[in-house]
C-alpha cells in the first residue's frame, strides 16, 4: 500500500479539479490511499491533509478554480519550511506528492525532490511558460475566455471607430497574448520575448485608419515592455496621428476563472493519471506534460530557471495575417 498527497500551488488554472481527480482515482484504482493538501504549500508545512475518496472527487471535473485551495507560500522557499513539510508528511506516514502547479510551484518541487523527498510535478497554469509541456492544464479556457474578450471589443470598437488595447495575462510569457492576437485577428500583438517600439503600433494603427477600418485592437502582454498602461500613455500624446479614439480594457483574473474546456479537462485527467504512472514507475523530481501529444516526464532540472521560447514564426504570421 502506497500513500501519497497531492495539491494545487501557486495561480489557479481551469482543470485543476480534473486533474486533482485523475490522480485520486487512478490511486485508488492501484490500492492505494490518497490525501489531498488544502492551501498548496501553506498546508503542507501546517500538516492541513484531508484523506480523499473516489466519491469526495465526484461532481468536480467541470468546476473551475481547485476543490483544496491554493497559495502562494514564501516559507516553503526555505529549508525550515521544506523541513516541517517533511515532517508533517512523516506524520502521515505518506511516501510521495503531486504538485500541480506552475513555474513557482515547480521550483519549490524541485527543491523538495532534492531533500530526497519523492515528488512528482504536473503542469498547470495559464501562462504557458513550462518547458517540459507543449500545453499546460488552463491555458486552452484562458485563451478562449480572452478570444471572447476580443472579438467582443471588437464589434463595438466597430461601432465607435476606435481603437483598443487588450492586455491579457501570461506573468513574463507572450504565449496566451501571442495566439488569442492571431486568432481574434488584431492588429498588433505585443510581448515580452519580442521588443516592440509603441511608435510602430501607432504607424500599424494608422495605416489601418487610413486603409479605411473601422477599428483596430492591439492584444498586449502584461508582461511586455510596453503594457497597456504604458501603451495608452504614449497613445494619449499621439491621439491625433493615430485617427481613432483608443480605449484600454485589461481582462486579468477573469482569463482564470470559471469552468475548464473540453480540452483543459482532458489535458488535465491525461497529466494527473501520468503522474500517478509516473510514480508507479518509481520516477521522481520530474515534470508530468504533454509533448507532441504523448504524456511524458521531465526532469525538473530541465524545466526550473529555463525560459521556454515561443515560436518566432507565429509573430511573423501575425503580420502578415493583418493587411
Ligand atoms: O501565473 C498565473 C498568473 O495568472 C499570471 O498570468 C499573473 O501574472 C499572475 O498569476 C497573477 O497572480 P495573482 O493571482 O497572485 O494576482
Amino acid at each position: 500500500m502506497k500513500r501519497i498527497a497531492v495539491l494545487t500551488s501557486g495561480g489557479d488554472a481551469p482543470g485543476m479539479n480534473a486533474a486533482i481527480r485523475a490522480v485520486t482515482r487512478c490511486a485508488i484504482a492501484k490500492g492505494w490511499e490518497v490525501f489531498g493538501v488544502h492551501q498548496g504549500y501553506a498546508g503542507l508545512i501546517n500538516g492541513d491533509f484531508r484523506q480523499l475518496t473516489a466519491r469526495s472527487v465526484g461532481g468536480i471535473i467541470q468546476l473551475g478554480g481547485t476543490m483544496l485551495g491554493s497559495a502562494r507560500a514564501p516559507e516553503f522557499k526555505n529549508e525550515e519550511g521544506r523541513m516541517k513539510a517533511l515532517w508533517e508528511l512523516g506524520q502521515k506516514e505518506i511516501e510521495a506528492v503531486v504538485i500541480i502547479g506552475g513555474n513557482g510551484s515547480q521550483t519549490g518541487a524541485y527543491a523538495f525532490s532534492q531533500m530526497g523527498f519523492s515528488v512528482v510535478g504536473v503542469a498547470s497554469t495559464i501562462d504557458n511558460d513550462l518547458v517540459g509541456s507543449d500545453i499546460t492544464i488552463g491555458v486552452d479556457t484562458a485563451m478562449n475566455i480572452a478570444l471572447e474578450a476580443l472579438d467582443r471589443l471588437k464589434t463595438t470598437a466597430a461601432s465607435h471607430q476606435r481603437a483598443f488595447l487588450l492586455e491579457v495575462m501570461g506573468r513574463n510569457c507572450g504565449y496566451l497574448a501571442l495566439e488569442v492576437g492571431i486568432a481574434g485577428g488584431a492588429e498588433a500583438i505585443l510581448i515580452p520575448e519580442i521588443e516592440t517600439n509603441p511608435e510602430e503600433v501607432v504607424q500599424i494603427f494608422r495605416r489601418a485608419y487610413e486603409r479605411g477600418k473601422t477599428h483596430a485592437c492591439a492584444v498586449v502582454a502584461e508582461g511586455a515592455s510596453y503594457n497597456a498602461e504604458k501603451l495608452a500613455a504614449y497613445f494619449s500624446e499621439h491621439q491625433a496621428r493615430i485617427g481613432y479614439e483608443l480605449r484600454t480594457t485589461t481582462l486579468g483574473h477573469v482569463q482564470r476563472g470559471g469552468e475548464p474546456t473540453a480540452y483543459d479537462r482532458l489535458l488535465a485527467s491525461r497529466l494527473g493519471a501520468g503522474a500517478v504512472d509516473a510514480l508507479d514507475r518509481g520516477e521522481t523530481g520530474v515534470l508530468v506534460g504533454m509533448v507532441k501529444s504523448q504524456v511524458t516526464t521531465t526532469p525538473l532540472s530541465k524545466v526550473v530557471g529555463v525560459q521556454k521560447p515561443i515560436d518566432p514564426t507565429l509573430f511573423q504570421l501575425a503580420k502578415v495575417l493583418d493587411t
